[in-house]
């Protein structure tokens, strides 16, 4: 086999074999092709696409690559979840209690966050002690004890990804829908789950801006994870706000416990009952997502999702007393309202836009390396359909208290931009666009 006469055949648009994927994707992990001839074959993969068995042997290919883990010993149906990404999305804080309360057993493997907010890792580490460092067998054991535990990446996992991804970010080749697809499910089918719980969002505040894109990769994932013997269920939902009113990590802590406990924000307790519900089923406790929903919702009710929230912190070292006392968590005094110029109803809130925002006042990364402070971060007080009077606050900035005056001008002016009013109330979309199982 010739590196240049697969290039050339993917180019013309025809269909790799197993075989020549795995020659292709070793080859390069091995370090026995170099990063220009990949790059080509990103692009004509851009280009050209890939059939459904070409996207589930680049999946295998590529999870074949590293290190992978074994949930054997957990008892039960093992269901994961994961997000393509939101700014403010605050459900695996919420799901992983919530589901394990109700009898599911949740081993969820985490990221940090890199973009402008951070991960669900850096928001449970905004608890005071809690640990996120866990090897795979802290975290069977975990999860056999109390039904639920989060770690952080275990293990090599995927190091084709890691490669691939780095090179597709510096030659426009991210958003192909393929790579995407084998990138992310590649990474879940290593972590080890029976079953996989997926929320593809679209809009603003999402990698993939359209309705169309989103059910796209829905259906390319969904196709993946079937091909590789899991039940898997795609939500596409709505990034047109960020979710939830909280962002930043101990605000969304905050706002997860305030969900727990059914005090939370609408959209937030909408989103985490439906992913929640799928879960449920997926996992055998119930037999359609609408009878999931009852479960929790009665979870929520009877205090004990808010009880497997301490029960997970105590686990992982954290103090379990911020569940009942927010003045534990990190927080600041200075909080600075930020006033509309005019009146009007939200008609949108640019979630990237929030996200940057976030991230100036330090409450994500702006590289690799940088710190996150934990107790900053922005707190929407109107939300989509809101009526909002001239002078009315659109929401409260939480910054250090020696956090210069031109990064809280630049915030404010970007929260003012955020910000979309209409004369008219106009129609709220729907926060769950459809279902691909
Ligand atoms: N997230 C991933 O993990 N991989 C991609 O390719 C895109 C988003
Ligand atoms: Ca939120």
């Amino acid at each position: 086999m010739r590196v240049y006469d697969l290039i050339l055949k993917k180019r013309n648009g025809r269909e790799l074999t197993a075989m020549e994927i795995d020659y292709l994707i070793n080859g390069y992990v091995d370090g026995k092709i170099p990063d220009y001839q990949m790059s080509a074959l990103a692009m004509a993969i851009y280009f050209q696409g890939m059939t459904e068995q070409e996207t589930l042997n680049l999946t295998n290919t590529m999870i074949d690559s590293g290190e992978t883990i074994s949930l054997e010993a957990i008892p039960g149906i093992k269901v994961d979840k994961h997000s393509t990404g939101g700014v403010g999305d605050t459900t695996t804080l919420v799901l992983a209690p919530l589901v394990a309360s109700a009898g599911a057993p949740v081993a969820k493997l985490s990221g940090r966050g890199l973009g402008h907010t951070g991960g669900t890792l850096d928001k449970l580490e905004s608890i005071p002690g809690f640990s996120t460092d866990m090897t795979v067998a802290d975290l069977v054991d975990a999860v056999k004890n109390i039904g639920v535990a989060v770690a952080g990446q275990t293990g090599n996992l995927v190091p084709a990804d890691k490669m691939l991804y780095a090179l597709r970010d510096v030659t426009a080749t991210v958003d192909s829908m393929p790579l995407i697809a084998g990138s992310i499910m590649s990474k879940k089918l290593a972590a080890g789950a029976d079953a996989l719980v997926l929320d593809v969002k679209a809009g603003d505040g999402a990698f993939l801006k359209s309705k169309e894109e989103a059910f796209e990769l829905a259906r390319t994932m969904v196709s993946i994870g079937k091909g590789a013997g899991k039940k898997t269920v795609a939500l596409v939902t709505n990034m047109d706000q960020p979710l939830g009113r909280a962002v930043g990590n101990a605000l969304e802590v905050k706002e997860a416990i305030m969900t727990l406990r059914g005090e939370g924000p609408a959209d937030l307790q909408e989103l985490s009952l439906f992913l929640g519900g799928w879960m449920l089923t997926l996992a055998g406790k119930c037999s359609e997502p609408d009878e999931g929903k009852t479960m929790l919702l009665e979870a929520i009710k009877n205090g004990a999702a808010v009880q497997k929230f301490k029960e997970l912190i105590r686990s992982q070292h954290g103090n379990d007393a911020v569940v009942d006392d927010f003045a534990i968590l990190p927080h600041v005094a200075n909080q600075i309202k930020v006033k509309s110029l005019r009146a009007g109803y939200v008609q949108r809130i640019k979630a990237e836009t929030i996200g940057i925002a976030a991230m100036t006042l330090g409450a994500g990364r702006d590289t690799k390396d940088s710190q996150i402070d934990p107790a900053v971060g922005i707190i929407l007080e109107k939300k989509v359909g809101d009526r909002v009077k001239i002078g009315e606050a659109l929401a409260v900035i939480h910054a250090r208290d020696d956090a210069p005056p031109e990064v809280i001008e630049a915030v404010e002016e970007m929260i003012l931009i955020a910000y979309k009013l209409h004369n008219e109330q106009t129609e709220k979309a729907d926060l769950i666009y459809g279902t691909v199982d």
